[in-house]
């Protein structure tokens, strides 16, 4: 049973920490993702925590919820604006621009894992500091990428043991064609201005097509019956659209087009997609949610460069397999424990420990409790393999005892030769 102490101090709402018991999922979720990555043919790029304020402005939306309600902004010192991201995509493009990826030949393929900041009311699946694995795919129209980014997730997914999970799809069009569209939703919404939330008339004003996916239950109803934005699709979107689909299926990926999503940032032309659990109790948490940007590289500067990606919410994910009971297979440990006794035998011991550590052996050792008994019981919660037993007649006459944690069984082998004697018993 964990015993919790207090503290003068408690964690920041909507924050969480990973204890080392947590650490199992995550090392196992980041690991696949890093191989499935490389197998794709992506990069690893680490962008900084902040950036300025502005670029999110600019790319996530100005009238989004994440830039009106969530950002964590500061101003430094020297007055410079800054937030801590809320996503991503915004920071990769600007690494992209400045830091000459754009001569690189493309696709450019990048990815990214690491924590996001929203400032949200905190609930299961929602959290002030979460984490994110980001993809991005840089310089190609072809809806095969779009279909391929999807594929990505159920490659990750199926490696992690979850099953039944759906991608709800949409295509939002182009700027060609989602003004036209936009005016039809308007008209629509016009003269039903007084029955929709509050949230809702703000966006009306500012970002009607946010209106279609509000989740109040008066909003969504009438988001029912609103025009629909396949029927105003330009020919380049609707085939562009189409052939993703076509995609989907012959990669035997389970989707269903769901008209009224639309995302919550601002940058997407055509694909947008979320990938949710295929849960009977209906909660409100996506997995991952990416689509197309072909407009975001030029916005900040860059070449008319068309681009597409995803994002992975790791603490979901790992949520997941917890409520699911998928088990995790912990990687196959080989821990050596040192014991000691008195005071020839802790110094000893204390260079015997680097020695293991540098033979690339994984060694814990208790130099401050003073039994036998003591040190074993720990070895023994720690799971050690073998525990290493130094002594004061041991260290004396420069010998030491292995002790195999398992069967019980001990030889005494002289002190120079143990750490080949451990080596071959663990067949390093
Ligand atoms: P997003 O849909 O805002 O997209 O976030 C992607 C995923 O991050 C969500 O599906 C969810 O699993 C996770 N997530 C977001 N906010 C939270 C939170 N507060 N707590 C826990 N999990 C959260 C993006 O961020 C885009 N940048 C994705 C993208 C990349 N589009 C193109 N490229």
């Amino acid at each position: 049973m964990s015993k919790k102490s207090k503290s003068k101090f408690k964690i920041p709402r909507g924050m969480r920490d990973i204890l080392p018991k947590e650490q199992i999922y995550w090392e196992k979720v980041r690991s696949v993702i890093g191989n499935v990555a490389g197998s794709y043919g992506f990069e690893r790029i680490d962008t900084p925590i902040l950036e300025e304020r502005d670029l999110f402005i600019k790319s996530t939306g100005a009238y989004t919820d994440i830039i009106e309600k969530e950002m964590f902004n500061l101003t430094t010192k020297g007055r410079d604006k800054l937030s801590l991201r809320p996503e991503f995509t915004p920071g990769v493009m600007r690494a992209y621009l400045e830091g000459g990826l754009s001569s690189l030949p493309h696709p450019v393929k990048l990815y990214s894992i690491g924590p996001i900041f929203r400032y949200e009311r905190p609930q299961k699946g929602r959290y002030r500091q979460s984490y994110q694995a980001n993809f991005e795919v840089i310089g190609e129209q072809d809806p095969v990428l779009d279909a391929q980014l999807i594929q990505i997730f159920f490659s990750i997914s199926k490696k992690l043991g979850l099953k039944k999970l759906i991608t709800q799809i949409n295509s939002i069009g182009c700027f060609k064609c989602r003004p036209n569209y936009r005016k039809k939703l308007v008209n629509f919404y016009r003269n039903r201005k007084k029955d929709f939330c509050s949230n809702c008339q703000r966006r009306f004003q500012y970002n009607p097509l946010r209106l279609l996916d509000c989740k109040n239950e008066i909003c969504s109803q009438l988001a029912q019956e609103a025009p629909q934005i396949i029927d105003s699709l330009c020919d380049e979107c609707n085939s562009h659209f189409k052939s993703v689909l076509e995609y989907l299926d012959e990669l035997e990926i389970p989707y269903i087009l769901n008209p009224c999503l639309v995302r919550g940032l601002d940058y997407y032309t055509k694909t947008v997609f979320e990938i949710w659990p295929e849960e009977e109790d209906g909660r409100q948490v996506s997995l991952s949610g990416g689509g197309r940007y072909d407009g975001l590289i030029k916005l900040l500067g860059g070449q008319d460069t068309p681009a597409v990606g995803f994002a992975i919410g790791l603490d979901r994910i790992v949520n997941l397999i917890k409520e699911r009971e998928i088990k995790i297979t912990p990687r196959k440990k080989h821990l050596i424990f040192l014991v000691q006794l008195g005071e020839l035998g802790k110094k000893k011991s204390l260079k015997l420990f680097e020695e293991l550590r540098q033979a690339g052996l994984e060694t814990a050792s208790s130099f401050s409790k003073n039994t036998i008994k003591s040190q074993l019981r720990i070895a023994n919660k720690l799971q050690a393999r073998f525990a290493l037993i130094l002594g004061q007649k041991e260290a004396l006459e420069d010998s030491i005892i292995i002790r195999d944690m398992e069967t019980g069984s001990q030889k005494i082998v002289p002190l120079f030769k143990v750490v080949k004697e451990v080596k071959k018993k663990i067949k390093l």
